[in-house]
């Protein structure tokens, strides 16, 4: 057999640990393993002296995605090639239906957007924004359509805020049908009143975000309705989006312990970053739900991470440049104005591996974990993503461990002119990202076409 391309010399990390040796690729698929591999090959590239891990699955990005009156600023052209050049192969992009409009015709315009221009390949998770008996019906429906997870809101207010009750019916339904519900956990109802209270009092600069949005309101909310899910039963697969406090990664770890299939997932911001960014001039573009929170909870969420008590990071990516987020004004308008949401898509690879494994807090398994494995699983992409075997799509990130970088917008792929990580240091760089066999980013080059990425749909998961 003659493979179509060959990768010799490297040093493969899964989650289950390393080896050395060769890995044969051939329409797309990895078809052989080995220490030595002799076969002919188009293409052979030597990795001596790099790391290789699965192509990372970013379970949670924005892109084209309308909300709080703006339309992000990274379509899926662009935001899936930043997430290309920062070794992501597979996104999942969030369905976010207009008000009124139905699931299946959501679904349909989604995949219409984002076909046409996707570089890494996607899945997608559905958000529910409002309840009606065509929606509750369609459920099974999207589902068959690969779509097997959903994301409901306790947050934002007369815009994406369901209620308890409304709660209750989805994660009933969705579970019923063997999907997994995805929860944004912040009590919107309270938000909203601090919120009033704030700008009553005058008090509008972006830290007040922060001050309308404290650490307990993830916590009770993350309290609420994981006591709300057990209550429904064990079939329920349930995690808390975006993560930002330990207490509520706890919440959701004692659960697990009882049986239940509950998880969370943080994102690189609420590692890496805290609140002073708020008081900084350009504080509005580091405004994103939840918060940054302070260094003790980072510190708290590091160790969560490397314990195994958070189950995958994704990044969050919803692009604003900075005229959305000043609303198109001279001065930064109020707080609540300003569209939430930061990039990421590209910067997860060397935030982690550079600030959690270089550093020895995080091992080589729990960065493919959280970042590969663990996502695939949860989405029902697993063994196709998120895997290093034969037969599973030949998607790859490849890290030079000790290249130093030092974060700039110019280093950067999305469509906007800053970085919320500008001017950090990191050590380990993504220099080659391989989907389905196709290098399709090398060396600050991105090689990969418009429209080559492909959609893969979900298949209900089996979590253990
Ligand atoms: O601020 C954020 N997180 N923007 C995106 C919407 C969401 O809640 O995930
Ligand atoms: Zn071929
Ligand atoms: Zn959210
Ligand atoms: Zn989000």
């Amino acid at each position: 057999m003659s493979l179509d391309l060959l990768i010799k010399n490297a040093k493969v990390f899964t989650h289950a640990g390393p080896f050395e040796g060769d890995i044969g690729v051939k329409h797309g698929k990895i078809v052989k393993i080995s220490g030595d591999i002799q076969e002919q090959a188009d293409k052979t590239v030597n990795l001596s002296g790099k790391y290789v891990v699965p192509g990372l699955v970013d379970g949670h990005t924005h892109m084209e995605f309308p909300f709080m009156g703006e339309v992000t600023a990274d379509d899926f052209y662009h935001g899936t090639r930043a997430a290309v050049a920062g070794g992501v192969t597979t996104i999942v992009d969030f369905i976010t239906p207009a008000p009124g409009q139905d699931l299946m015709t959501a679904y349909k315009q989604w995949r219409e957007k984002a076909d046409a221009k996707v570089m890494s390949d996607y899945g997608l998770h559905m958000i529910i924004r409002e309840i009606n008996p065509i929606i509750l019906e369609q459920i099974p429906e999207v589902i068959r359509n690969g779509v097997v997870s959903f994301k409901l809101f306790m947050a934002y207010k007369n815009e994406l805020m369901l209620l308890d009750g409304q709660l209750y019916q989805l994660i009933k339904k969705i579970s019923d049908n063997g999907g997994v519900v995805g929860i944004h956990a912040e009590n919107g109802e309270i938000i909203y009143e601090l919120i009033q209270q704030f700008l009553s009092e005058g008090k509008a600069d972006p830290v007040y975000h922060y001050y309308s949005r404290p650490d307990i309101l993830e916590i009770e909310a993350t309290n609420r309705i994981a006591s709300i899910a057990s209550m429904i039963g064990k079939n329920v697969k349930m995690y808390i989006v975006h993560t930002s406090t330990g207490e509520a990664v706890d919440i959701m770890s004692e659960y697990r312990k009882k049986g239940l299939k509950f998880y969370n997932e943080t994102t690189p911001h609420y590692l890496v970053l805290n609140t002073d960014y708020l008081t900084r001039p350009d504080g509005y573009r580091y405004i994103m739900s939840p918060p940054l929170r302070s260094d003790e909870q980072r510190t708290k969420l590091w160790y969560r991470l490397a314990s195994g008590d958070i189950f995958t990071v994704g990044s969050d990516h919803c692009v604003y440049n900075d005229a959305q987020k000043k609303r198109y004004k001279e001065k930064v308008p109020p707080f609540h104005e300003i569209p939430n949401g930061v990039p990421g898509v590209e910067t997860i690879l060397p935030l982690l591996f550079g600030l959690g494994v270089k550093k020895d807090i995080i091992s080589m398994e729990r960065f493919v974990e959280v970042t590969s494995y663990n996502p695939a699983k949860l989405f029902g992409l697993y063994p196709k993503k998120g895997a290093i075997l034969p037969g599973s799509d030949a998607d790859f990130a490849v890290i030079d461990p000790n290249r130093k970088v030092r974060i700039s917008p110019d280093l950067l792929h999305s469509n906007i002119n800053y970085t919320i990580y500008d001017g950090l240091e990191v050590e380990g760089w993504n220099v080659m990202t391989i989907r389905r066999g196709e290098i399709v980013y090398e060396e600050g080059q991105v090689l990969g076409k418009k429209g080559s990425g492909m959609y893969i749909p979900g298949k209900l998961p089996v979590l253990v």
